[in-house]
């Protein structure tokens, strides 16, 4: 796999350091105490898979348009911007969203597979630990998909987006270990499920929807995860100390909602981006697809006991309290069924119909 990859904006530094902070926890207690958790580790375990030999990469895309969805999914459909694009500005527009946001999920790949790696040093329980290391080989997979979904059927890249960056570098930051799994495993994951879950469910084209079954199955194990870990820890944890995590689950939560923002990408596309976003603001699919994306996200942060009048007023005012009575594992469940009917399709030799 030689290929060069590209960035359409330059990419200020080609590498990103910053200080982490944490403890190394070693433990003498070899007996698991969560038998959920160990469950959770035979199921990592069992579902490994090869992103080289389960996706079929020789599938085609359309050059102009690699995800095939309905128009209504492009930011600023039916604005009145939009109906003043003409027909090569709108396959532009549409051409750049969906690499802005493959490069989010690239880059939050990468950021996952640090956070895993990081739990599996950080995490003082032994099967938290190993758990967090089948979860890192999931991780390097996804980073491996999407980075050859990017450079091989799409022309260039976009670098990290301010917001996932400054969620990233909070959540690793922070020396306190539970801090990485509400950055990654409830924050980002769970809204990385809304987004894949957008293409997988509507594009047309087989393969990008494939990509996203796949890692999908993995990310609801992730999320997962999280809620075990985490469900079982904070009842231990004082009113002060919980406060201190529901502050860092409400400013995480608007990050998440800013990174659809993508100013940079309204700039590199010659609009007025502070016109655009304020367009965006009224536009109908966008108020649709901002209320789903707490979803997933919502029924976590209540499971684990996040739950305080502060927390439901932020998601009051960010459109996702409605998710509050959701069944979190249902929806889980669902994500592994809908992966096992692609391999069903796949082997039986014929494209996947979008629903
Ligand atoms: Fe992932
Ligand atoms: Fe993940």
């Amino acid at each position: 796999m030689a290929q060069q990859f590209k960035y359409t904006l330059p990419v200020a530094e080609t590498q990103w350091k910053f200080p982490a902070a944490g403890e190394v926890a070693f433990t003498w207690d070899y007996d698991a105490r969560s038998e959920d958790l160990l469950r959770l580790y035979a199921k990592g375990k069992q579902e490994q898979w090869d992103a080289e030999a389960r996706i079929d990469w020789s599938l085609p895309v359309d050059p102009e348009d690699p995800m095939q969805m309905d128009d209504q999914v492009v930011p600023l459909f039916g604005t009145p911007i939009w109906h003043k694009l003409s027909g090569k500005q709108r396959t532009e527009l549409r051409y750049h969203s969906q690499v802005f946001n493959l490069s989010q999920f690239l880059h939050g790949e990468q950021g996952a597979l640090v956070c895993a790696a990081r739990i599996v040093q950080d995490v003082p329980r032994i099967e938290s630990k190993f758990y967090a290391a089948t979860q890192v080989m999931d991780e390097a997979r996804h980073v491996e998909a999407y980075r050859r979904l990017l450079s091989e059927k799409f022309r260039f890249a976009y670098p990290i987006s301010r917001p996932l960056k400054t969620l990233l570098e909070q959540a690793l930051g922070d020396p306190r270990w539970d801090f990485t799994y509400l950055g990654m495993q409830v924050l980002i994951e769970g809204l990385a499920l809304v987004a894949f879950q957008r293409i997988r469910d509507y594009s047309k084209n087989t393969l990008c929807r494939q990509v996203n079954a796949y890692v999908m199955q993995d990310e609801a194990r992730h999320v997962a995860f999280g809620r075990l870990a985490l469900r079982d820890y904070y009842p231990e944890l004082t009113d002060a100390e919980r406060r201190e995590r529901e502050e860092f689950v409400i400013e995480g939560s608007y990050h998440l909602r800013d990174r659809f923002n993508s100013p940079e990408m309204w700039d590199r596309l010659g609009f007025d981006a502070k016109e655009v976003l304020q367009t965006l603001q009224n536009a109908e699919g966008q108020i649709r697809f901002r209320k789903r994306l707490f979803s997933r996200i919502v029924p976590t942060v209540r499971d684990i006991g996040l739950w305080s009048e502060r927390v439901q007023k932020a998601y009051t005012e960010l459109g996702g309290i409605q998710y509050a009575s959701t069944n979190a594992q249902e929806m889980l469940d669902h994500d592994a069924k809908v992966a096992e009917e692609f391999d069903r399709k796949m082997r039986e030799g014929f494209a996947v119909a979008p629903k």
